[in-house]
């Protein structure tokens, strides 16, 4: 039996689904990971063939990710609990790495409803006993909050909640700025929220958006189905309640980077914002 189908095998007594491409494995695959199927190397390519520097997408996602983690756990504001939503599968630099190296307390609870993430995620990520992995649907929000995993941060003290590359695989119908606001609602005053989220930039560059409206087709149209390119404005209403901390919702290369710009930012990767807020 070949690799393919021997995974096949396995991902299915997993109750993993082959014959359709997971958000977890074609974002880990962008990022160089190996625990993909061929129906996400055909998402892959098809979004690669409009923007090649695809990969580097998902690479300053990660990086923006590390820096947010690395500022907020760090002496600067020192927190020590993150609720890592759509935490995706484990690959190079995770939440609880950054976390307990800059505040070795800190306790990281990862969420996904993502079969092989629970498969094959749970034992790499539950690394110590600070580390834990719950599966749950984040469109859910009292149901992933009482989950016995979520239930070891205290929500006495301020947390982090972090929704990094997720929401933009939720569709309108389901509402995101109105679970956005339970989610906010739960957490106690001085938390923080991160998010990511595909962006649109409709006239403000419009090569942009024409590239936004194609990638959107593509995701949304492949085994994969969900993609949602929004604009400023929508991203801002998942921070309803919040403070955006400096510099507010930006590309992720101007959020805080860590040195002076090397290489030309590309089209595709500016097509994505993010943004720190504060619960007064
Ligand atoms: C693009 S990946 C991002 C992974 C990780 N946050 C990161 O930035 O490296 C999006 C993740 O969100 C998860 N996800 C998508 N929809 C979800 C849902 N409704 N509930 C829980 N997780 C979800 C996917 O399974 C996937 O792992």
């Amino acid at each position: 039996m070949d690799f393919e189908a021997e995974a096949a095998d396995v991902g299915a007594a997993a109750g993993i689904d082959t014959s359709k491409a997971s958000i977890a494995r074609v974002y880990d695959l962008f990022l160089g990971g190996k625990d993909n199927f061929a129906v996400d190397r055909e998402v892959y390519e098809t979004i690669q063939a409009v923007a090649p520097q695809g990969d580097e997408v998902a690479k300053s996602i990660r990086r923006w990710l590390n820096r947010v983690v690395r500022h907020l756990a760090g002496f600067e504001v020192g927190i020590d609990q993150f609720l890592d939503v759509g935490s995706g599968l484990p690959t190079a630099e995770n939440t609880h790495e950054i976390a307990q190296r800059h505040n070795p307390d800190s306790t990281v609870v990862y969420v996904d409803n993502d079969a092989t993430v629970a498969a094959y995620g749970r034992a790499l990520m539950e690394e110590n006993d600070r580390t834990h992995f719950a599966t749950a649907d984040l469109r859910d929000p009292a149901g992933l909050l009482a989950a016995p995993q979520v239930a070891r941060l205290d929500f006495q003290r301020p947390l982090v909640l972090i929704q990094c590359a997720t929401l933009h695989h939720i569709d309108d119908e389901d509402d995101p700025a109105r679970f956005m606001k339970r989610y906010v609602d739960a957490l106690p005053p001085g938390s923080y929220v991160a998010i990511s989220h595909w962006w649109d930039p409709g006239e403000e560059l419009p090569e942009g958006h024409r590239m936004a409206r194609e990638l959107e087709q593509r995701w949304r149209e492949s085994s994969m189905g969900s993609g949602r390119y929004r604009t400023r404005e929508e991203i801002t209403e998942f921070f309803a309640g919040l403070e955006l901390v400096e510099p507010g919702l930006v590309e992720l290369n101007d959020w805080w980077p860590d040195g002076p710009r090397i290489r030309e930012t590309s089209l595709v990767e500016r097509l994505i914002l993010g943004g720190v807020a504060r619960k007064p």
